[in-house]
């Protein structure tokens, strides 16, 4: 590299110029490539200036060069027939006995050059005294010694016989530039501590620095994998016309977590155990709707709507008590107990509604793999007069299938709030297996009429984790992966999407 940027300015130096970095390439024996790489950095610093040279280059085929040695077809088939000296002519079939397969190719040019014409059965010359020569290997000889190169219009029908190839050369015209010195001094791209102690940098050159230059592009800024299948759960329920319910605060009262959903106040999922209660909250909730309060006490502890409750004694104290919500229903119940006032102030007229949220929720719970303390919840839920578990089924079925589970199966199950309850399986054609992916049911008169909604209004509702299918999705196997401070965003980022 060096002796090859040497070279260069020592002949700038003594001839000024090199003229053509090809033939310069060629007369010192160094490779052109990297004469020009060295060039270009030469006038990346200003030692020289180049000016970009091109050339048309022409040279035989194969074909080419046998018209050369033998003489082009045309010429041999005009030739054979001239050299028959029969004042008839000359029959195709002895040509072809003489030439052989090029008077297929000879032939053609032969009657458009009006050298010879067909006569009866026979070829004859057209005019004996017309002097004939072999344009085409003349030409082709030519190329080859490259004097007298022909017509640009010869070239392109000579290429277009395919007995020539062209390539355009590139090469460099070079002269002196306005920093031009016989011997490159390396410029230094930074100042370094070094430099300042041995108190060399005076007599240093720098790189100049580009303020115009563009900043290398930034890494950050992926997307969460739950964020993204949050958007595609929440594009594909809008989709289906439901709206997202405001579940924005994550503390709630066991009023709307449990009891408004006839959760006993013994069940065992109130206790501690299962449940984050906060501390110093107890008794302190405020704005219970105190009427609706006493119709959620009602039922729980003597029943009605045909139902025989409870038969508990329910306690304020225990409703006051303030948690991290366990699921997102506790929502739900709210949007209903809304929905059945709105119903009221409107003298009885029922509007339906379907509702979504994807937010999230807090378990007490071992932790594992699979589960921490926290995840998010999908929930969406129907409200309409008459609907069945049929509406139900159908409206799981098209979800699942919108977000890519296309096998799904029901089985019985419990929720103190929905009769029936089912939980739901999707099958996971990589691992070849039922998995559950959630819990549905239709919410049961015990919650739906003490919130004063009509009779005939019924509730089917569901609910699954956000965790489960991108933990599939993006075929991550430890929810900690996912979730939380060790999450390796980026990594998923680019990671393969798994169908499920
Ligand atoms: N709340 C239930 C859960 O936490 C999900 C669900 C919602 C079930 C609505 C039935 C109806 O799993």
């Amino acid at each position: 590299m060096v002796e090859l940027e040497q070279l260069v300015l020592s002949t700038l130096a003594g001839a000024g110029e090199i003229e053509d970095t090809f033939t310069f390439a060629e007369a010192q024996s160094v490779d052109h490539q990297a004469l020009v790489g060295v060039i270009k950095s030469l006038h990346g610093d200003g030692y020289v200036e180049q000016v970009a040279l091109s050339a048309q280059l022409w040279s035989l085929t194969v074909e080419g060069e046998a018209f050369v040695n033998e003489g082009s077809p045309e010429y041999r088939v005009y030739s054979a027939v001239k050299g028959g000296e029969n004042a008839d002519g000359m029959e195709m079939s002895s040509i072809q006995e003489a030439l052989g397969d090029i008077v297929k190719i000879g032939l053609g040019p032969c009657m458009k050059n009006k050298w010879l014409s067909k006569k009866g059965e026979k070829i004859v010359l057209v005019d004996a005294s017309k002097m004939v020569e072999d344009e085409t290997s003349k030409m082709l000889s030519a190329i080859a010694n490259n004097t007298n190169m022909p017509s640009d219009k010869d070239l392109a029908a000579l290429k277009k016989r395919k007995l020539v190839n062209s390539i355009v050369r590139k090469s460099l015209n070079v002269k002196k530039g306005t920093n031009y010195r016989e011997k490159r001094v390396k410029k230094m791209a930074d100042l370094t501590k070094e430099m300042l102690e041995a108190n060399n940098w005076g007599d240093m050159e720098f790189k100049n620095v580009n303020l115009n230059a563009m900043g290398t592009q930034g890494t950050g800024g992926n997307f969460h994998p739950l964020l993204k299948v949050r958007a595609e759960f929440r594009r594909i329920l809008m989709e289906m016309g439901f709206e997202e319910m405001p579940t924005n605060k994550w503390v709630e009262s066991s009023f709307w977590n449990f009891d408004s959903l006839f959760q006993p106040q013994s069940h065992p999922a109130r206790d501690a155990h299962d449940t984050f209660f906060m501390k110093g909250e107890s008794g302190t909730t405020r704005s219970l709707p105190e009427d609706y309060y006493e119709k959620v006490k009602t039922i729980h502890e003597g029943g009605g709507f045909e139902s025989i409750g409870y038969g508990c004694n329910f306690k304020r104290e225990e409703t006051c008590k303030n948690l991290l919500r366990t699921h997102t229903t506790a929502i739900s119940a709210q949007m209903l107990y809304k929905l059945a006032q709105e119903t009221k102030v409107n003298n009885g007229v029922f509007t339906p509604k379907k509702f979504f949220s994807v937010d999230r929720v807090f378990r007490n719970e071992a932790m594992d793999a699979t589960h921490l303390c926290e995840f998010h919840q999908v929930e969406g839920l129907v409200a309409d007069r008459n609907l069945t578990l049929g509406n139900l089924i159908g409206t799981i079925k098209t979800f699942f299938e919108k977000i890519g589970i296309s096998q799904v199966r029901f089985k019985p199950a419990y929720n103190p709030y929905t009769e029936p309850s089912m939980e739901i399986f999707g099958y996971h054609p990589e691992l070849k297996k039922w998995t559950e992916i959630g819990n549905s049911g239709m919410f049961r008169p015990e919650m739906l009429r003490p919130m004063g909604l009509p009779s005939d209004v019924r509730v089917i509702a569901w609910g699954l984790s956000l965790e489960r299918p991108t933990m599939i999705k993006y075929r991550i196997e430890n929810i900690r992966d996912l979730f939380g401070h060790k999450a390796d965003i980026k990594a998923q980022a680019n990671a393969p999407i798994a169908r499920f």
